[in-house]
């Protein structure tokens, strides 16, 4: 299944004729439910999230004609309530001078009621569209839609040609927000000697800007090219959040591929810089990439990622798809920390309580077996006065390794256990006297979120049967309460 003739360029019908011929074909084994995921194809980086006339839009990085990437269009979903989305046609295809070999990722605006999209044209100088090809170049492009749903590419694009003179070839993914009645744009990208760093440029009509400032660079420590970076006030402080290329492993931080952080600070405008603390991972798990934040209609700051990683397996692939966002999480800035929790409006998945477990809990004990592993499980625990036990939750999911999310209270220690090669994820987050777990589970995905958003990790996990949740106890038990709800099917 894989069409890469030049006539699907700037083609968003023929995408659409396909998708509909061959979303079928897609198998089921680790289709997602509430989640947002290409209805055929590859999906990676969220794209132009955006509340506008009362609805809810998720755009992504698609390519509909194979499950590996391609050139890139934009999918588009819509939603009432963030939670329950409907698949819309697709929004852009590639083609177009400015945006030849793919429209990579962007953001999207309500400029007075118009729905505009900004969004990184790529060209390829062999035109030989592969990722990670090096010989490219960047523009920043807009497109413009009455309804929400019909994209026109302006005429005139790009909307900024070039980026300053120092710049590397890297220069993508551009955010924009309204300050005080002027746009902003925040766009990824890195110097000539790879010092990675964020570029801020302003305009009054979304078509003609002027360069501002280096918001802030990774000053020899934060990798060497920023992806996807995003800013944003939150609780006081302002954030620049953003997906660092090339760091290296560093004790338990930074073990994947790449990494998704933050800088918390204060940012001034006449000086177009941000004072900033130490770069932190916003998720500890294997599959957060490339998050993107927008506001809710009641002024929630939410957030949503890429939940998979670059180069790494992606067994959905042999069934004709791949990748998936995370559930939307709301942000707050707790003492320099940025906190996910996931949005309320996820309780109305909740269906049948399928498990009600007060304590002693016993290790290994069972305490529910979700349909289709589809399950919200909220787990509260004392750690024991001992200080050195284990304690959490398992998922026997009929392969060779369980999986695992656990504290251990000798070390401080968080862990997320998959199995298989590079399976752990880990966070030393200190000594906790109470545990709570709040974990989403949908097939194929993992997500958890610790003492209120004190960490989160999020993996993608590949279960041979449904899931069966087990304890993680000491062995003179546990004293903690277990709920797990089964959730409604939404496809
Ligand atoms: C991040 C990214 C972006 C780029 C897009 C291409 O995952 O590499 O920098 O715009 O994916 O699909």
């Amino acid at each position: 299944m894989s069409d890469n003739s030049n006539s699907t360029l700037n083609d968003t019908a023929k995408a659409d004729a396909w998708i509909r011929d061959h979303r079928d074909c897609v198998k089921p084994r680790y289709r997602l439910d509430y989640h947002v995921m290409p209805p055929v194809g590859w999906m990676n980086d969220p794209n132009g999230l955006v509340y506008f006339k009362g609805q809810y839009h998720a755009f992504y990085q698609f390519y509909p004609y194979s499950s590996e990437w391609g050139p890139m269009h934009w999918g588009h979903a819509i939603s009432d309530d963030m939670v329950h989305w409907k698949d819309a046609p697709v929004a852009m295809a590639p083609g177009s001078t400015a945006d030849r070999d793919g429209c990579y990722s962007g953001s999207a605006v309500d400029d007075d009621g118009k729905l505009s999209l900004i969004y990184t044209g790529q060209i390829f100088d062999d035109g030989d569209i592969k990722p990670f090809n090096t010989e490219f170049s960047e523009t920043q492009n807009l497109a413009v839609s009455e309804d929400g749903i019909h994209f026109s590419k302006y005429a005139q694009n790009p909307v900024i040609p070039a980026a300053p003179s120092d710049n590397s070839r890297n220069f993508r993914d551009p955010k924009v927000w309204k300050h005080d009645g002027r746009w902003y744009v925040v766009i990824g990208s890195s110097t000539k000697d790879n010092e990675a760093r964020a570029l801020l440029y302003s305009s009054a009509d979304l078509r003609e800007w002027k360069f501002e400032s280096v918001i802030a660079h990774s000053e020899g420590k934060i990798g060497e090219m920023w992806e996807c970076p995003d800013f944003f006030s939150l609780d006081g402080k302002d954030v620049l959040l953003f997906s660092p290329v090339g760091m290296e492993p560093e004790g338990l931080k930074y073990h994947n591929v790449f990494q998704t952080g933050y800088l918390v600070g204060d940012f001034d405008y006449a000086s177009g810089k941000l004072q900033h603390g130490e770069f932190e991972e916003v998720d500890r798990g294997h599959d957060f990439y490339a998050s993107q934040t927008f506001e809710a209609a009641d002024g929630r700051r939410i957030c949503m990622a890429w939940m998979n990683m670059w180069q790494t397996p992606m067994p959905e692939q042999a069934d004709g798809w791949a990748g998936a966002m995370t559930v939307p999480r709301e942000l707050h800035a707790v003492d320099g920390q940025v906190r996910m929790t996931p949005i309320k409006e996820l309780e109305s998945l909740r269906g049948p309580v399928i498990a009600d477990v007060a304590a002693p809990l016993s290790n290994d004990q069972v305490l529910a077996a979700p349909k289709e592993n589809r399950c919200e499980v909220l787990f509260s625990a004392d750690v024991p006065a001992d200080g050195n036990s284990k304690i959490g939750v398992s998922l026997d999911i009929g392969t060779d390794h369980d999986v695992s999310f656990t504290y251990d209270a000798a070390l401080g220690r968080l862990t997320l256990d998959r199995g298989g090669e590079d399976g752990v994820r880990a966070y030393d987050c200190g000594k906790l006297e109470k545990l709570d777990l709040h974990i989403y589970i949908d097939r194929s995905s993992m997500e958890v979120f610790v003492n209120d958003g004190l960490a989160t990790f999020t993996s993608r996990m590949y279960p041979a049967t449904a899931a069966t949740i087990k304890a993680v106890a000491p062995a003179s038990g546990l004293n903690g309460k277990v709920r797990v709800y089964a959730l409604n099917a939404m496809r």
